[in-house]
């Protein structure tokens, strides 16, 4: 598959993104942002991709604090649907650039199914994360039912239409995404480079119709247990442009060979 890209448009570096999900003490966060600290000082942890991390949003001052001064950036996990004001525990995309965060992880599998972030919701999130000048990081993807059944493309379809409908395509160019098929998220179970290119291209050609110029330059990543041992294959395929990985950014080692698996 070709990608649709128009080239003289240069495409972007990699963007290989860890996220930590609700894991992590003072102690191992400590010990992890200082492995990446170092990974990071001595150029070897983002020498083929822009690297960011999305620690718990309690530990994300202390990532800030001891990850500046490194190429590598911060991003969260989640954020409000609204700007400000009387919604107890929860953090406003305001607040988050405010701080220096650069990245919002949106529309995650996890918030989907267990706290109610449906398409309008994420397309609201989306909305309000690219006011707040933060990087929305939108994910879409399937359940194993809905593979199985032969739903993959209705569903990614169906997600990204949301957010688009809501801010545009002009927005969107300023968005990444992230295909994440929830069958093979914590799972051990990766989909195979054919299955993900197959989503890749076909969500890029789905904007393709609306914007070349956006699907050509917009990075989708590709998350769902990405490790060192399968990234350097997943990386190479034509539409994949980084990953999104959730256990194995906890491990920093791990992580830096996912990173430099980088195509
Ligand atoms: P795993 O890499 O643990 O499968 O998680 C993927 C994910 O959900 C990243 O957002």
């Amino acid at each position: 598959m070709v990608r649709v890209s128009q080239q003289k448009h240069p495409e972007p570096r990699p963007l290989v993104v860890g996220n930590w999900k609700m894991n992590g003490t003072p102690v191992t966060v400590s010990a992890l942002l200082s492995a990446l600290q170092r990974h990071a000082l001595s150029g070897e942890l983002t020498a083929r991709a822009d690297v960011a991390v999305c620690p718990a949003s309690i530990f994300i001052p202390q990532a800030l604090t001891v990850l500046a001064g490194t190429a590598v950036t911060i991003g969260a996990q989640n954020a409000a649907a609204h700007e400000s004001g009387a919604y107890t525990g929860e953090v406003s995309a305001g607040m988050l650039a405010a701080f220096g965060v650069r990245y919002v992880i949106l529309g995650h599998s996890e918030r989907r199914a267990l706290f109610g972030d449906q398409d309008d919701v994420v397309a609201k999130k989306v909305r309000q994360a690219l006011n707040a000048g933060l990087v929305p990081i939108v994910c879409v993807g399937e359940t194993l039912a809905e593979r199985e059944s032969g739903a993959t493309f209705d569903v990614v379809r169906r997600q990204l239409k949301a957010v688009i409908e809501e801010v545009g395509m002009d927005a969107l160019s300023r968005c990444v995404l992230a295909y994440e098929p929830v069958w093979a998220i914590g799972t051990g179970v990766t989909a195979t480079p054919a299955q993900a290119q197959e989503v890749h291209a076909f969500l890029r050609q789905m904007l393709a119709a609306s914007s070349r110029e956006v699907a050509g330059q917009i990075q989708i990543l590709y998350g769902g247990s990405v490790k060192a041992s399968n990234a350097a294959e997943l990386f190479a395929c034509e539409d994949i442009d980084g990953g999104l990985i959730g256990g194995a950014s906890l491990d920093s080692e791990e992580f830096l060979a996912i990173c430099q698996a980088a195509k």
